[in-house]
């Protein structure tokens, strides 16, 4: 399940900056086909994240504020892609992005103690 979350964000990421270089070079009809696909993704990441949850025995406040932060991360996602698509000022979700993946990496691989490296 771990893997799965991890594939899950890290393919997200990819095709969010995908998304953003075929805005930047005008290929429309494909932005709005990865900004499809990455809504799937989302859903994903949702479903691993929830399984992962229901795997812990005590879910205490680190577990609850990973999950917001995760879901943090993916409104800022599709806040920005929005946004792009309609050439609106974006600097205030950029500085959210870089809290909240900062946020979301200590949670997930410093603070809380599942690792991919363990199964
Ligand atoms: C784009 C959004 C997200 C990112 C970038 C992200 C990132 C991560 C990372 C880096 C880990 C640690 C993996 C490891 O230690 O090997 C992790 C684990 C986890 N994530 Fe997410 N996540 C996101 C969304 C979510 C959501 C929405 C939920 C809940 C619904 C969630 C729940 C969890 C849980 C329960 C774990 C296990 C924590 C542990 O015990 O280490 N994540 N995630």
């Amino acid at each position: 399940m771990i893997h799965a979350h991890i594939t899950a964000w890290f393919l997200a990421l990819i095709l969010f900056f995908v998304a953003i270089s075929l805005h930047k070079s005008g290929k429309v009809k494909a932005f709005k086909i990865v900004q499809m696909i990455l809504r799937v993704l989302y859903l994903l990441i949702i479903a691993t994240g929830a399984g992962l949850l229901f795997t812990v025995y005590k879910i205490d406040v680190w577990y609850i504020l990973k999950a917001v932060v995760g879901l943090w991360v993916i409104g800022i996602f599709e806040m920005l892609l929005g946004r792009i698509a309609n050439n609106r000022k974006t600097s205030v979700f950029w500085i959210q992005f870089v809290v909240a993946w900062l946020l979301v990496l200590y949670l997930g691989f410093v603070k809380l103690p599942m690792s991919f490296l363990n199964p």
